[in-house]
């Protein structure tokens, strides 16, 4: 420590005004201690690189990162010690108290001088290094200067990591390789490899032929066979080259669900018959392993050994997450072996089948980490690491219970949800330290990771949905909290794009696109909408009609009017192509637009499409029944009276609804439509009965609406009926029913 502290104190007493007004050092995850010293390096063709001993590897990696990120190719220097104008690598065995991946950085005139007690500390430091570097577009005469700083730094967790699923769409050798280069600069030391699950088999296994040559694809509903695997030989690669950036690999086989791929191949391991398909549909298929077959464990054991063999990793994923137990209550072997064992229940079932693998694993020096479901039951025996995705229910309950916990809750970890549902700034507050904990317990936190699950990601897409977001779980993993700041991260983001577009990045949005204002011009009789970007380098562009392609779009300059009934759509655009989902507001130019509206049964605070008028603001509602624009009434119905203020011809009456049935919303049973002149005396003049079914499990929009004799008319009166509870089908029978409404309107 005293070699550490006495640099830092130096610094701080020669800490002058040029220190207010340092260069922004935009290294990310932001560094634990940074002190800010005078002037910069010049590094130019004529540095050297300095690595005495046995560093070579560390060296020749800094050289070509160094040629890819300045255009310059330095020389190594193996035998002398540092003498001015070179980056020397210095592996110091005392400096040490931080942990094995610390680094200290001293960055003066003379020279930069990284020092650490470990290669892989050494390695760390390099990043922060390539990073204080300005990319060529900064570069003078080809120098680059870096700014004279002392930085001490080291990891809050041990464990940093993305878990990038594989199987839903499959991701290309080469591509997993440019990932880890990827999470190698920004200091991430696992890569979460998930290879096995329901809509495929990724990983060749030399027993088990058919898991690849059966598991690894599926039929897609266009015809195509789809799919793919990594051969063993394309995995020792893609290990080794991750060993060589420090950055373990960590499978994932799933058990004892997630296994319909396993069991379209081997069906024999199922608890039902087969055959099986490879999953076709996202989400959970009820098919899982049968524990009473003792082949059933043979073959993961055997699976497992082979798995053992390719990834040295003291840990192996084996899922462990929503596992459908229904086969398990009614398979007369399952319930054979439950009493048997003494199990009271199908949760108690899958602790012995995690535990039975738990063993397995452990007889080959391994442990396991299973999600947060593996806790159900009796749970694992001792020694498991839980890693907890729904919430941080499962990490406080595996640290109370003595076992390390990887804190990885979908609200902030999951970068698969769009930046519209998961901004930036919400990852970025994340810690991954649960509230309540003992300093001890705090302890068995290994760290977070970022999920990238890839239904809705194929390769392509990849980067556009984890960047920027990446770069805040980084600093979550890193950086100690005292240390964050998210305006200044965002500032140090600012810089980073250009370092993400260097390196190919497709990045994406940082939150939803745009905000947006609309106003009912009441001379023009038209809409005005206005839009603002929520963050720079996006340009806005739009078009008035139903699909928003570059071709038939205009880029968005100022406010826009629209002054007959259609729909506005806005997107963004970044990088060249357009960005998160677009903004659809669909306007209607009615005779009610703008009146008054009495509501006999009050709407619910939660959804209120803007207040009283927002019933005759002539602003639909779109599909997301969250958008602000829907007013939604829970058990009881809309009986809504609309004055026009005079008298006019009315020829048509209508109504909007929506139907969402897993969010509780159905469509009104039937709508009764009213007319009066004088607002008391009311004529029933239609009812138009739902024919949507209740059972259609897609969102749905409809309006009701009825034609009459034209007729002058002040007043209307739209009645429609709620259901009043959830049929008893639905997940929530009993429950109320809400009705959500957007527009009511006649013409
Ligand atoms: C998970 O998202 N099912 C771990």
């Amino acid at each position: 420590m005293k070699r550490l502290i006495i640099p830092l104190i130096v610094s701080l007493l020669s800490l002058n005004v040029s220190a207010f007004a340092h260069p922004l050092i935009d290294v990310v995850p932001e560094p634990n201690s940074i002190v800010y010293g005078n002037g910069s390096f010049s590094l130019s063709r004529t540095t050297s690189i300095v690595c005495p001993g046995s560093k070579d590897r560390l060296g020749a990696y800094l050289r070509d990162q160094l040629a890819f990120f300045t255009h310059l190719r330095l020389r190594i220097d193996r035998t002398q010690a540092a003498n001015g104008n070179s980056i020397v690598l210095n592996l110091d065995k005392a400096f040490n108290g931080l942990g094995p991946e610390a680094y200290s950085l001293h960055v003066s005139r003379e020279s930069v001088v990284l020092s650490a007690q470990t290669q892989e500390g050494l390695f760390r430091g390099l990043q922060t290094v390539l990073q204080l570097i300005p990319l060529p577009d900064s570069a003078v005469n080809g120098t680059y200067k870096i700014p004279s700083c002392t930085i001490v730094d080291y990891p809050r967790f041990a464990w940093r990591g993305l878990n990038l699923d594989c199987v839903r769409h499959f991701m290309a050798p080469a591509f997993i390789k440019r990932y880890i280069d990827l999470l190698a600069y920004y200091k991430f030391n696992v890569f979460h490899w998930h290879l096995t699950d329901d809509q495929g088999w990724r990983i060749q296994i030399e027993k088990y032929p058919r898991l690849t040559s059966v598991g690894a694809w599926r039929n897609e509903g266009n015809g195509e066979r789809y799919g793919g695997f990594y051969t063993q030989k394309e995995i020792k690669e893609i290990v080794a080259y991750a060993a060589s950036r420090f950055i373990t690999v960590v499978p994932e086989i799933e058990m004892p669900g997630h296994c319909q791929a396993s069991l379209a191949a081997y069906p024999e391991n199922a608890c039902v018959p087969g055959p099986f398909q490879v999953g076709t549909q996202w989400g959970v298929y009820p098919n899982i392993y049968d524990p009473a077959k003792k082949s059933t464990f043979t073959f993961l054991e055997n699976v497992l050994s082979e798995v053992v063999r390719l990834f040295p990793s003291h840990y192996i994923h084996i899922g462990g997450d929503e596992v459908p137990k229904t086969e398990w209550e009614q398979n007369a072997g399952c319930q054979k072996l439950m009493k048997q064992m003494g199990l009271k229940n199908t949760d108690e079932l899958q602790s012995y089948f995690i535990r039975k693998i738990q063993k397995f694993l452990e007889s080959k020096g391994r442990q396991i980490i299973g999600w947060n479901e593996i806790l159900e039951g009796e749970g694992p025996l001792p020694g498991a690491v839980v890693e907890s995705w729904q919430g941080i229910d499962g990490a406080i309950k595996a640290v109370r219970n003595g076992d390390y916990t990887i804190v990885s809750p979908g609200e902030y970890t999951y970068l698969s949800r769009d930046a519209d549902d998961l901004s930036l700034d919400s990852v970025y507050s994340f810690n991954p330290i649960p509230p309540g904990l003992t300093p001890s317990q705090q302890q068995r936190v290994l760290g977070t990771e970022a999920s990238m699950w890839s239904e809705h990601a194929p390769q392509q897409k990849v980067d556009s949905k984890m960047f920027p977001r990446l770069l805040a779980i980084a600093e979550d993993a890193w950086t100690n909290p005292q240390n964050k700041n998210f305006d200044n991260f965002h500032q140090r983001l600012q810089v980073q794009y250009g370092r993400l577009a260097y390196l190919g990045v497709d990045y994406g949005l940082e939150q939803k696109a745009m905000t947006y204002r609309t106003e009912f011009e009441k001379d023009t009789r038209a809409f005005v909408v206005s839009l603002k970007p929520t963050q720079s380098g996006i340009s806005l562009r739009y078009t008035i009609g139903d699909t928003l392609t570059m071709s038939d779009s205009h880029p968005y300059h100022g406010p826009v009017s629209m002054d007959t009934t259609g729909t506005f759509i806005a997107q963004a655009e970044m990088n060249g192509r357009l960005a998160g989902n677009p903004l659809v507001l669909s306007f209607m130019i009615d005779k009610a637009l703008g009146s008054e509206v009495t509501l006999a049964n009050p709407y619910s605070p939660e959804y209120t499409a803007g207040g009283p008028g927002g019933l005759v603001d002539g602003i639909r509602g779109t599909l997301n029944f969250k958008d602000g624009l829907w007013q939604g009434f829970k058990g009881t119905g809309l009986d809504a009276t609309v004055d026009m203020g005079k008298e006019k011809k009315i020829s048509e009456l209508g109504a909007g609804f929506l139907q969402s049935t897993s969010s509780y919303i159905f469509m009104p049973e039937y709508v009764q439509f009213f007319v009066s002149k004088d607002g008391k005396n009311f004529t029933r003049v239609g009812v138009v009965k739902n024919d949507i079914s209740e059972r259609n499990p897609a969102s749905i929009e409809k309006d009701f609406v009825i034609t009459i004799k034209p007729e002058d008319v002040r007043y209307f009166r739209v009645v429609a009926k709620n259901i009043g509870v959830c049929p008893p089908w639905h997940p929530g029978a009993g429950a109320k029913a809400w009705i959500f409404t957007d527009e009511l309107f006649a013409n």
